[in-house]
């Protein structure tokens, strides 16, 4: 069993069976009601496992959360603390998330804010939920098309990373999870970055080296949020990608919604080049991102069509000042800086490039 620090916590990858998940639920927390939250797909793949393996949750409350980012949203939260409410669950019971970024995000935020916050315990079931969204205490919803706009800072009891909860994950996500791993590896690892890239693609996803790839993956994560837990700096290079990502995820969400990691794929390229534009990142090193990406990841044919109001998204986002827009540059590759200014005409000359590197031909 691998144990990373994170935070207040400990974050286990392993077998969830030889991990301390038992004997939380048989000690700590023995004699208190347990909360399961799952999605659709969660509920039919993972929750099965879970009951038959550990009896104590027999008597848990299942709640089910429609799936996909466009329900991550208040008014499924308004049903969810309803529902905890009739329950007459209390401040002492025990949240535990099964899912994807969704999930925990949705499910940390409720436990954070029903009666001013309940324990809960995080158990990842996508490739992007364990590298990434389960870590670090952030929990959050959007708000309308802008992503993330509320949330909390509520650390997780414990985080269980099993992958054997993969096994039912469509392609698609590992994909989109694997993102995050990528920028992980250029915001802090270019070892990292060049071992996975140098990885045969019917390889990349074997049982060793995703049992690899999570270890490294967490414990850049985790190395970021015990330096800076609450994102006064270094945490904020968590963002590159994200500042183009979540504008064109927010754009897409009601049009045809893009999975997470593909937005910030595309909001990687897009930030690569700003920082070569600006600088900092070698050309060489630019073309070797966006060659990586563009192999892994599609973008919208319409893309141009919405950058009024991507500018407009990314106007709202949570890391701007009183003097705009701010986002990540890459120094180098495993290495980036934070809090650069941009401006409209960077962010339409960069979602260009986007499209152009897609579709010059
Ligand atoms: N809090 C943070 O620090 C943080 C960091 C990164 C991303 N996020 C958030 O995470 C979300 C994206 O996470 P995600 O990609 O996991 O999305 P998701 O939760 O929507 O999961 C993606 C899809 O995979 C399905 N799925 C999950 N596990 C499965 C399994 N084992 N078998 C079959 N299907 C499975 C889900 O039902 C869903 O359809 C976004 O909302 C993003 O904003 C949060």
């Amino acid at each position: 069993m691998k144990k990373i620090k994170c935070n207040s916590y400990t974050v286990e990858a392993g077998n969830l069976e030889l991990s301390s998940f038992p004997k939380l639920l048989e000690e700590t927390y023995k004699d208190v009601r347990k909360v399961i939250v799952v999605d659709e797909n969660t509920h039919d793949f993972c929750l099965e496992y879970l009951l038959t393996a550990f009896p104590t949750l027999e008597d848990a409350e299942v709640i089910l959360l429609p799936t996909g980012e466009e329900n991550k949203v208040m008014e499924v939260c308004f049903q969810v603390l309803e529902a905890l409410s009739d329950y007459g669950i209390v401040r002492s019971d025990l949240i535990i998330t099964l899912g994807g970024g969704v999930v925990s995000d949705m499910g940390g935020f409720i436990a954070s804010i029903y009666k001013r916050g309940l324990p809960c315990i995080h158990i990842p079931t996508s490739l992007l939920g364990m590298v990434d969204a389960s870590l670090g205490g952030k929990t959050g919803i959007d708000l309308g098309n802008f992503k993330n706009q509320i949330g909390t800072f509520h650390d997780p009891v414990a985080v269980f990373v099993d992958q054997r909860f993969l096994a039912t994950l469509p392609e698609e996500e590992w994909r989109s999870g694997f993102a995050e791993v990528l920028k992980h590896a250029l915001i802090d690892d270019k070892k990292e970055w060049d071992r996975l890239i140098a990885s045969k693609q019917d390889e990349l996803f074997s049982e060793e080296n995703v049992t690899k790839l999570l270890e490294r993956s967490i414990a850049i994560k985790a190395k970021v949020v015990n330096e800076d837990p609450t994102e006064k700096g270094i945490r904020k290079s968590l963002n590159f990608g994200h500042t183009i990502g979540h504008a064109i995820e927010g754009y897409y969400l009601d049009l045809n919604p893009i999975s997470h990691g593909n937005c910030v794929a595309l909001g990687i390229i897009a930030e690569s080049y700003l920082s070569n534009q600006k600088g900092t990142l070698e050309t060489e090193e630019l073309n070797e991102i966006v060659q990586v990406m563009m192999a892994l990841y599609p973008c919208p044919e319409d893309l141009l069509t919405g950058v009024g109001i991507m500018i407009e998204l990314m106007k709202n986002d949570k890391k701007n000042d009183q003097h705009g827009v701010r986002t990540c540059f890459l120094d180098k590759i495993g290495q980036c800086s934070w809090n650069h200014l941009i401006s409209e005409n960077d962010i339409k000359a960069a979602l260009n490039y986007l499209y152009q590197a897609y579709y010059k031909n």
